[in-house]
């Protein structure tokens, strides 16, 4: 079979052998898309970590108020979903909260679905807000939501959601979609509509609730870090380690370092948090993020509980992952 189009030219080897000087060969080479190690124009490896995306703090209640406008002016079936990304505003970024992960708010108005799709990405909820009647649909099984649940749909798992309430339901989206979309593996299918539910149970690998996290973090001690916090138990989320920990009002906890990517959630309770040259606060919903390499360091005001979505396992499987105590 011949190609339509040739896609390279054919290098001229004697015209290479013939350069008589560095610009000389330069030039010959450029057509032939080969670009001289000895003219590079940027570094290519560099002593430590370094990253363009910032250290961010994205606030419930403006996210409340963007999604409940919303609400009033597009349905979810047009959205296909109702949500509010939060993209890290770094240029050229129109999407990624961070290198590897996404996330978002979003919210299900009463007698409202979220149609049924599937898609290689892993992706994973943090109940905010629900009344009644409002669930999701993971591979023809409902599970309900209740506030404070982490809720799973690893990837190419059917999920879908309904609310059947009687008020508007929210939950933050956690995605490796960033990640998925630099490997490239990516695929989607579409269900018609909301796939019906075979069974309902929360008696399930794809729900943590509040009620047991909070009971594992009782029992939980410190970690070499003076962490106290729980690693939820996933093994269906290969790209994301989801933790829980508890601070305690008035408690600095360690200045730390590491290369993981990590994006945090107030569960409960207020501070302010050291990520890299800022001081971030937060309060109950409120999202932060820590860019790889940013030392972080939370200072609790208040008792709190804090979600944290990492691509830990990421760099850890390929042996990238460093840590350490600063200072
Ligand atoms: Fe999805």
């Amino acid at each position: 079979m011949t190609p339509d189009t040739e896609v390279s030219p054919k290098p001229d080897i004697d015209a290479l052998a013939r350069s008589h000087d560095l610009d000389d060969l330069r030039a010959r080479l450029d057509p032939l898309d080969f670009m001289a190690g000895w003219n590079k124009h940027e570094p290519s490896l560099w002593k430590e970590p370094r990253t363009d995306y910032k250290p961010m703090v994205w606030r419930w209640a403006a996210a409340k108020a963007g999604l409940d406008a919303a609400g009033r002016l597009i349905d979810a079936e047009q959205a296909e979903r109702r949500n509010l990304f939060m993209v890290n505003p770094i240029e050229g970024n129109h999407y990624a909260t961070l290198r590897t992960l996404v996330s978002a708010y979003q919210m299900l108005l009463p007698g409202e679905k979220a149609r049924t799709h599937r898609h290689s990405p892993n992706a994973l909820r943090l109940v905010l807000d629900v009344a009644d009647n409002c669930y999701t649909i993971v591979d023809g099984v409902r599970i309900d939501m209740e506030p404070g649940d982490v809720l799973l749909t690893p990837g190419m798992s059917w999920h879908g959601h309904g609310n059947e309430g009687s008020a508007p339901c929210y939950w933050i989206d956690y995605l490796d979609v960033p990640l998925v979309q630099l490997l490239e593996p990516m695929f989607l299918d579409l269900w018609e509509g909301l796939q019906p539910a075979a069974d309902n149970t929360r008696d399930s690998p794809y729900v943590f609730t509040m009620a047991s996290m909070q009971a594992q973090l009782a029992q939980a001690s410190p970690d070499t870090y003076g962490r106290t916090r729980i690693l939820l138990d996933a093994p269906s989320m290969p790209t994301t380690a989801l933790f829980m920990e508890k601070l305690i009002g008035g408690q600095n906890g360690q200045l730390l370092r590491s290369t993981e990517n990590q994006i945090f959630t107030v569960v409960s309770g207020a501070g302010e948090s050291r990520v890299g040259a800022e001081r971030l606060s937060w309060s109950r919903g409120d999202v932060f993020v820590a860019p790889g390499w940013q030392a972080v360091q939370h200072h609790p005001a208040e008792d709190a509980m804090l979600f944290c979505v990492s691509d830990l396992p990421v760099h850890e499987k390929l042996g990238f992952h460093r840590m350490r105590v600063e200072a």
